[in-house]
């Protein structure tokens, strides 16, 4: 169903219900690739959608604008999931231009060889395209989440379409904050910041700074529902979030052989819950790496523990380590531990690990030798009560 956000904007993108895997993020409700209509004096499309689903965005512009005269393509984002099925779209309205930033025009080339082909106006940071009634402002947001990203904002409309920026993988038939659970909608936003935004916070207080000169009543992401309700909720979690603040949560994450490792994560979370503060163990083999990002980026404190395995961590804790390591994770307390036949092992790759993301690390690394004995499980226990200390009263 096709959705007005204001007379003559539409949403004309693709939902897909069926996605589970999104280059390794596990979308466990699906996904939308958002794409929107405005029809004025001048009539642009705003982002395309992945290249599968081109020919159902065509259908969708189609039924709003039977004779497909699209004067403008906006392109707010090269990744092929908003970008992929612009060279389809292109060729099916021939007559239209695309507007992009030159950074994003680079990365478009070097995915679509009939590039070269294309009508093409590159814009710079702020610069303005009346569309008659109605005007685009373009305000580039490097690294949110590419180097080209950037926002196209209708002052008329105190509107901003913000590309993946307060985005959520979240397939439904309702494109809207307050047509669905708002819990399920933040939660999902905070899952998508966690996996994609993470690295880049630095990047994204500047882009709230930048969006805080603008009025905006509506925001409309490339993902998920679209934000007329909670939108200052969700501009203050972003704040939030590119701060790296933290709650009083201690996350215990463990892979184990035989149950060495396992009896020391259960010691560090019996010492860690004391009251006010909230302590999650996961086993790493059986939680994938989308939920251990979102565990993670607001735990103020993070037990990592794995058994050794040839002389190294399990390979479902390297993965671990891969992942969070590339996303960032950082303003963390931690502890490495682990049990272990012979050699350093596991114990000693997690905590040289937690220095180099800098860590601090409540006590030195916790290893056992095969079984933990009474005397390492209350280190562990202390060590918990340490981590959960730290961010109490108590
Ligand atoms: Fe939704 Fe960075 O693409």
């Amino acid at each position: 169903m096709l959705t007005s956000l204001r007379e003559n904007i539409d949403w004309v993108g693709y939902v897909d219900w069926t996605v589970r895997d999104f280059h390794s993020y596990h979308t466990i409700l699906g996904a939308t690739y958002n794409a929107f209509l405005i029809r004025d004096e001048k009539t642009a499309l705003i982002d395309t959608v992945k290249a599968p689903h081109a020919e159902r965005l065509l259908e969708n512009i189609a039924a709003l604008k039977p004779d497909m005269k699209i004067d403008y393509v906006i392109c707010n984002h090269a990744e092929p999931d908003h970008a992929g099925g612009l060279s389809q779209v292109l060729a099916a309205i021939p007559g239209a231009t695309l507007i992009c930033n030159r950074k994003c025009h680079d990365i478009l080339s070097a995915y679509n060889e009939d590039a070269g082909n294309w009508k093409v106006q590159i814009v710079a940071d702020g610069e303005t395209l009346s569309l008659g009634n109605r005007s685009l402002t373009f305000i580039n947001t490097p690294m949110v989440h590419w180097p080209e990203s950037m926002f196209t904002y209708v002052p008329e409309e105190r509107l901003l379409f913000s590309m993946d920026a307060f985005g959520q993988h979240l397939a439904t038939s309702q494109r809207f904050d307050d047509e669905v659970e708002i819990e399920t909608a933040m939660e999902e936003a905070r899952k998508y910041y966690a996996n994609i935004v993470m690295p880049y916070g630095r990047q994204v207080a500047k882009i709230l700074d930048k969006a805080a000169d603008l009025e905006i009543d509506m925001i409309a992401p490339s993902h998920g529902v679209i934000w007329r309700t909670g939108t200052r909720s969700i501009l203050d979690l972003y704040r939030r979030w590119a701060e790296g603040a933290v709650r009083p949560k201690v996350l215990v994450l463990y892979d184990t052989m035989w149950q060495s490792t396992e009896k020391m994560a259960q010691a560090i979370v019996d010492g860690a819950s004391l009251p006010g503060v909230e302590v999650k163990m996961l086993s790493i083999r059986t939680s994938d790496l989308t939920e251990i990002a979102t565990e993670a980026m607001e735990s103020a404190a993070i037990a990592l523990g794995s058994s050794t395995l040839n002389s190294h961590a399990m390979p479902a804790v390297a993965s671990v380590m891969n992942y969070l390591g590339g996303l960032r994770v950082k303003n963390k307390v931690g502890i490495a531990f682990g049990s272990a036949g012979w050699g350093p092992g596991a114990v000693k790759e997690i905590a040289a690990w937690m220095d180099k993301l800098s860590w601090e690390q409540v006590d030195t690394p916790i290893k056992s030798v095969y079984r933990p004995t009474p005397e390492i499980i209350e280190q562990c226990k202390e060590a918990g009560r340490k981590m959960a200390a730290m961010h109490t009263n108590g």
